[in-house]
């Protein structure tokens, strides 16, 4: 069996040695291959800038580099697995170049695509060549995730958030959508920052409802903070009975009630915010992603992953809604 893994940057490969190395979680695509490369052949690493190609090629020990997709879709066997985790505006694209090869899965990165209709297009494509696509929103498959069910109805959610609504946000919207909660309605924004300096993508805060799974009214606070500033992710459900806290990075807890009522004002203060929350920090995300497909290539079953790319065309769908209403 044979991999490839296109993009070599920040989650494909390129992390600091201290973040990311042998000893430490699966931070970066390259490392989750290099653990499971007992079951390939031969793993391709394809990025168009030599720089931090022949960085990660040396740290992993990955001997087959290339520049050119084309030239090694040329020459190459069979390619049954591709890791696609280069910026999203390319994904469609280079979906397009490898599908008619007929990898058996493509893993993209999130949030597949730039848009709704891109991410439409690649399920398309996938279905034409009959490629199992899994998306990397590697938030939705940690281990503590289960936790979530075992909450009696859950009555309010509260992002904290920061790095834009689509680059970070989405992974709150693919979380959404896996525990069935969709359809937002009565969308307020309340403010926006440009902590990425990228126009296009501003770390909104905002106010809206969401359906639950059986049809209650669910509300959610979405929290943007300037990532220039204090870095986070988190999200807290409020059950009945009990909280469950996912933190993957940042701690902003402890002052999160506070400037919650600063932000959405005085209503804010009806929810009690005095049980204790489990906390749950998302490390083993990336590998747990990776070895499930693993799991795929060798036996055509799945453990958990079923619906990844569902999710995505969700969360893009939910995007597109809030977005549509923000921009009036
Ligand atoms: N799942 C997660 O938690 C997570 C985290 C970070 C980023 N991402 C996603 O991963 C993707 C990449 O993000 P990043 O931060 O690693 O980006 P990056 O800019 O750090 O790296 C992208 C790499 O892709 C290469 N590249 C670009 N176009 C290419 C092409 N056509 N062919 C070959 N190589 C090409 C670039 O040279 C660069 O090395 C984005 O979709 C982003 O949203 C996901």
């Amino acid at each position: 069996m044979n991999a490839c893994l296109i993009g070599v940057g920040s989650i494909g490969g390129d992390k600091h040695n201290d973040v990311d190395n042998k000893k430490t979680a699966v931070k970066t695509h390259a490392h989750a291959l290099y653990n499971n490369r007992e079951y390939f052949d031969n793993i391709y690493i394809v990025d168009k800038n030599i720089e931090p190609l022949t960085r990660v090629c040396d740290k992993w020990d990955f001997k087959e580099s290339f520049v050119d997709l084309d030239f090694l879709l040329k020459e190459s066997e069979h390619i049954d697995f591709f890791v696609i985790a280069t910026p999203q505006e390319t994904h469609l694209e280079l979906f397009k170049k490898i599908a008619p090869h007929k990898p058996k899965s493509v893993l993209i990165e999130k949030p597949c695509g730039n848009s709704q209709d891109e991410c439409n297009d690649i399920g398309w494509i996938a279905a034409k060549f009959n490629i199992k696509v899994f998306v990397d929103y590697q938030r939705n498959f940690i281990y503590g995730l289960p936790l979530l069910d075992g909450l009696d109805k859950v009555k309010k959610i509260v992002l904290n958030y920061t790095r834009g609504f689509i680059r970070d946000g989405s992974h709150f919207f693919a979380l959404l959508a896996k525990e069935q909660l969709e359809m937002p309605y009565d969308i307020k924004l309340l403010s926006a920052v440009n902590d990425l300096d990228d126009i296009k993508d501003l770390t909104y805060t905002l106010f809206f409802k969401i359906t639950g799974k059986q049809g209650e009214k669910v509300e959610v606070f979405m929290n943007g903070f300037d990532g220039r500033i204090a870095d986070v992710f988190e999200i807290m459900f409020y059950g009945d009975k009990e909280n469950v806290s996912l933190v993957d990075h940042g701690k902003l807890r402890l002052n999160a009630a506070h400037e919650e009522e600063k932000t959405f004002g005085k209503g804010y203060k009806s929810f009690s915010n005095t049980t204790l929350a489990t906390m749950t920090d998302l490390e083993n995300g990336l590998e747990c992603v990776h070895d499930d497909i693993t799991l795929f290539l060798n036996t055509s079953s799945s453990l958990f992953y079923q619906g990844s790319y569902k999710h995505a065309l969700e969360a893009w769908t939910m995007m597109e809604q809030i977005k549509g209403v923000i921009n009036g």
